[in-house]
């Protein structure tokens, strides 16, 4: 805090498509989605439009014993994109207002429906190594980043840490599954899912098998956008499964194309219990979540009054209607031809602006999972010894990056380059150029001939 309010701050004033402008009227172009929350881009007219008519009609009404048309119509919706686990379906939405609301009602649905049906007393959750689910405390309970994590040790609750799969540092010196060819590294044999199965049997066999796996799916964004490699998070799926636990995945990042479907769990065919959406839910405009849930997810909570089985958890802007009326607009986009020729078009754009960096010598690892993509920084690539967080690399490559008109934020030494959909191939070729030249000016490395 010190450190900022040394500095001028940027005010952003206004914005359009990819492009932020501060209150000095310089302009940047948004290249972390305005913290991985915008799709379509700033100012659109569509979803403009839809707030305007939403406007005119009302902005909010209590959803506690009430219901609106824009929710309801938002619900129907999300209900029929997430009903591809045919097995499965995700039919019941429960709304919040971000992604650490959204994974507090999964948790408290996952808690009280292991309790309902007789699984143990205490609950016991697993969640990855380095997981992040927001900052509320039950989604911290879920976190595993010491950083983050760390202070508030004393107010969560005990969960289990499963290994992810990191596989530029992996654990076990294996090359990725899918590079057959590493030479400098024995072929990986799927050590990390032995492991998680040998967690799920240890915990079965103290008689006290876990309740739910919470995970995110293909990617682990704060965790330094780790990717899954192909294959992982079907496996981890089906070992879970195979011992019982409730799949609760946390798609608040993941969701809503950016990792190419609709949801990331649809690329490895896996039908989670509950999944919550945020960040993107409204195309990036209104803080507004959901939380999905099975029909037996649902079931435990359904009763007569007295019975009290109802979910007791509500917020004042449960099912608000402009977000609603925000979220049906962008979903619209999302699911238009326009939008999917521009995504594959983006993604490939992404893809060979990214390409350039890696003859920089701080540059350790590129990792890009759809539109999203984290570059690794390190004192040395040949090495991988990496910064320690106190030099703030990545926030040193930020800083310089701002000054050539792109804004992001890093994730300790990993810098993320998140584009909105509507960035044009132009704007991210911009967007990685400057993520270069910042590179080369912080640490004074030319990239090597
Ligand atoms: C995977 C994931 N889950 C949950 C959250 C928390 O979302 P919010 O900041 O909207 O509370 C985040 C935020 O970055 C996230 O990346």
């Amino acid at each position: 805090m010190r450190d900022w309010r040394q500095r001028e701050p940027i005010v952003i004033v206004s914005g359009r498509g990819a492009v932020l402008r501060d209150a000095r009227g310089r302009e940047y172009l948004d290249a972390n989605s305005s913290i991985w929350t915008n799709l379509h881009g700033h100012r659109h007219p569509a979803l403009n439009a839809a707030i305007t008519r939403q406007l005119g009609k009302i902005a909010h009404s209590s959803a506690l014993g009430l219901a609106n048309e824009p929710a309801s119509l938002l619900a129907a919706k999300l209900a029929a994109l997430a009903g591809y686990a045919k097995t499965r379906p995700l039919k019941w939405v429960f709304f919040s207002d971000d992604g650490s609301t959204a994974m507090e009602a999964a948790l408290k649905m996952a808690w009280q429906f292991s309790l309902r049906t007789g699984r143990g007393p205490r609950p016991k959750f697993l969640s990855l190594q380095s997981a992040y689910h927001g900052d509320t405390v039950g989604a911290m309970s879920l976190g595993h980043i010491d950083l983050f994590h760390r202070t508030h040790a004393g107010l969560l609750f005990k969960t289990d840490r499963a290994p992810a799969p990191y596989c530029y540092r992996c654990p076990f010196n294996r090359a990725r599954p899918e590079r057959a060819d590493a030479r400098l590294y024995r072929q990986c044999q799927w050590e990390c899912t032995e492991v998680l199965e040998q967690k799920f049997a240890a915990q079965k066999k103290k008689g006290h098998p876990y309740a739910a796996f919470v995970f995110e799916p293909l990617m682990q964004g704060a965790a330094g956008m780790v990717p899954q490699p192909e294959g992982w998070l079907r496996r981890a799926a089906r070992i879970a499964r195979a011992h019982g636990a409730l799949l609760v995945a946390d798609e608040v990042l993941t969701g809503f194309g950016r990792t190419g479907p609709t949801f990331a769990c649809q690329k490895e065919s896996v039908g989670p219990d509950l999944m919550a959406l945020a960040k993107g839910m409204t195309g990036g405009y209104m803080p507004m979540a959901a939380t999905l849930a099975t029909q037996s997810i649902f079931n435990v909570f359904l009763g007569r009054y007295e019975e009290f089985k109802t979910f007791f958890h509500g917020h004042s802007y449960t099912a608000n209607q402009l977000g609603a009326a925000a979220s049906l607009a962008s979903l619209r986009l999302l699911e238009s031809a326009a939008s999917i020729r521009a995504r594959v078009r983006l993604q490939k754009a992404l893809g060979e602006a990214l390409q350039n960096l890696w003859s920089l010598p701080n540059v350790g690892d590129i990792r890009q999972v759809g539109l999203m993509a984290g570059v690794e920084l390190v004192k040395n690539w040949k090495t991988r010894a990496p910064f320690a967080l106190r030099e703030r690399a990545g926030l040193r490559v930020c800083e310089a990056m701002a000054r050539r008109g792109v804004l992001t934020r890093p994730v300790g030494n990993v810098i993320v380059l998140m584009p909105p959909y509507c960035t044009t191939p132009g704007q991210v070729r911009q967007m990685a150029a400057s993520l270069s030249q910042s590179v080369e000016e912080v640490f004074g490395a030319k990239r090597a001939a």
